[in-house]
C-alpha cells in the first residue's frame, strides 16, 4: 500500500508533478483520475482549478479517488455516459526509461485503473524520480488481480512462471481486497526482458483478471527530481 504519506520524503516532489500534470487539463475533458500519493496531489490541484473555474467531469480510478474528488466538487461521471476518456493521468511503481511501460497497482486499483487506461485517448503518468528504471521488475514485484475463488489455484499457476507469489494482506493482516471485491497476488518476477510477454502470459491464466503491467499505454511521464519536472515522451 502506498498511500499513506505522512513525512512522505518525495511529497514536494510529488506535488510539484502533480501540479504540472493538473496543468495539462481543459475546459471541457473527460479526465481520468489516477490512484495513490502522487494522484492524490493531480486531484488536489485540479481541486484548485475547479474553484477556480475550470469545468471538467472526471472517472476515478479508485473508490478513494472518487472520494477525494467529490470533496472538493469535481464532476463525477460514468462510462455510460462517457465512454471515452479525453486525458488520464495516473502515477506508477516503476517506470521503464524509454519505453514508458509501467507496473502499477502497489495501491491495489490496478484493474479500474487498467479500465480506464484502456478508454482513454491519451495517460500521462507522474511520479517523482526513484521510479525510474531501465528493465521493469527492478524493484516492484508485478501485482495480479485475480478472482478470490480459486486464488489458490491461480497462484499455483502463476508460481509455475516463474514468479515468487505473495498474497497481499492489509494493514490488519487479513487478505486485501480490492475495490471490485478481488485479491491481489505480488508476483515476483526479478528484471523482465520481455514486460509485454509477460503481461500476454499472465493474463492467459484462468482466474486472473487483470495484472498491473501497463505496456504501450503512457505517452507522457512527467518526473520531478532535485532540478525540477522533466518530461519523457513516446510516440
Ligand atoms: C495504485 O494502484 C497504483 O497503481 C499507483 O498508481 C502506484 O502505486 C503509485 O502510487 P504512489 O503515487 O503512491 O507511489
Amino acid at each position: 500500500m502506498t498511500e499513506p504519506v505522512e513525512n512522505d520524503p518525495a511529497a514536494d516532489l510529488k506535488r510539484q508533478v502533480g501540479v504540472a500534470a493538473a496543468a495539462l487539463v481543459e475546459d471541457g475533458m473527460v479526465v481520468g483520475l489516477g490512484t495513490g500519493s502522487t494522484a492524490n496531489y493531480v486531484i488536489d490541484s485540479l481541486g484548485e482549478r475547479w474553484a477556480t473555474g475550470l469545468r471538467f467531469v472526471a472517472i476515478p480510478s479508485s473508490e478513494r479517488s472518487a472520494a477525494r474528488a467529490k470533496a472538493l466538487g469535481i464532476e463525477i461521471v460514468g462510462f455510460g455516459s462517457h465512454p471515452v476518456i479525453d486525458l488520464n493521468i495516473d502515477g506508477a511503481d516503476e517506470i521503464q526509461r524509454g519505453t514508458l511501460n509501467l507496473i502499477k497497482g502497489l495501491g491495489g486499483a490496478l484493474l479500474r485503473e487498467k479500465i480506464v487506461a484502456a478508454a482513454s485517448n491519451r495517460m500521462v503518468v507522474v511520479a517523482d524520480e526513484s521510479k525510474l528504471v531501465q528493465r521493469l521488475g527492478e524493484h516492484a514485484a508485478v501485482p495480479v488481480e485475480v478472482s478470490p475463488f480459486g486464488w489458490e489455484s491461480t497462484a499455483r499457476q502463476l508460481g509455475e512462471m516463474g514468479a515468487r507469489v505473495a498474497p497481499r494482506h492489509d494493514r490488519m493482516g487479513r487478505l486485501f481486497v480490492t475495490d471490485g471485491g478481488n485479491m491481489i497476488l505480488d508476483c515476483a518476477l526479478g528484471q523482465l526482458e520481455d514486460p509485454a510477454a509477460t503481461e500476454v502470459a499472465i493474463r492467459a491464466i484462468v482466474g486472473v483478471f487483470e495484472c498491473g503491467l501497463f505496456i504501450g499505454r503512457a505517452s507522457l511521464a512527467l518526473v520531478a527530481g532535485k532540478t525540477g519536472v522533466e518530461r519523457y515522451e513516446v510516440g
